[in-house]
């Protein structure tokens, strides 16, 4: 008996999709799937990067131009749902200023994503955390412009 890996391949991930329909919005799915603004930026203001109770590490980064957020990207080593917070929080943080950005929580990430399981709730906190943290090292950087200087010099020998 031949087996078509392709077709097998092709079916299971048709039942995954199918699976996580009965669990998760459409929107998360979309995210999760496509996700936007995933990877990293190599002259960013400011990082956040947390390792969740869950063991699951999720990074920020943002780019600032006269207080406002012109760029920003996520990576994330976790499961489909962070996946789905930092595509849909680096698109909601897009244009804000960074008091604006600082007021999102991850209630409002949460609506945005059309609601999660309760037990991936904490994937959207540690999103909103990882942001929180971006946003705390911007701040550090403009009052040590020397030290954003160094790291992305570190960056760019990388
Ligand atoms: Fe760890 Fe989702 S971020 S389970």
């Amino acid at each position: 008996m031949s087996v078509d890996i392709y077709e097998l391949a092709k079916r299971l991930e048709t039942q995954v999709l199918e699976d996580a329909k009965e669990v998760f919005s459409e929107t998360v799915i979309e995210y999760a799937y496509n996700p936007r603004n995933m990877g990293e930026i190599s002259c960013a203001d400011g990082v956040g990067k947390i390792t969740g109770t869950c063991g699951d590490t999720v990074q920020i980064q943002i780019c600032v131009e006269d207080g406002r957020i012109s760029e920003s990207r996520f990576m994330t080593d976790g499961c489909g749902t962070s996946i789905a917070c930092g595509s849909m929080l680096t698109e909601m943080i897009g244009d804000k200023t960074i008091e604006e950005a600082l007021v999102i929580t991850s209630d409002d990430l949460l609506r945005s994503l059309d609601g999660l399981p309760e037990e991936y709730v904490h994937c959207s906190v540690l999103a909103v955390d990882t942001l929180h943290a971006a946003i705390a090292d911007y701040r550090t950087n403009l009052e040590q412009p020397d030290k954003l200087m160094r790291d992305k010099q570190g960056d760019d020998q990388e």
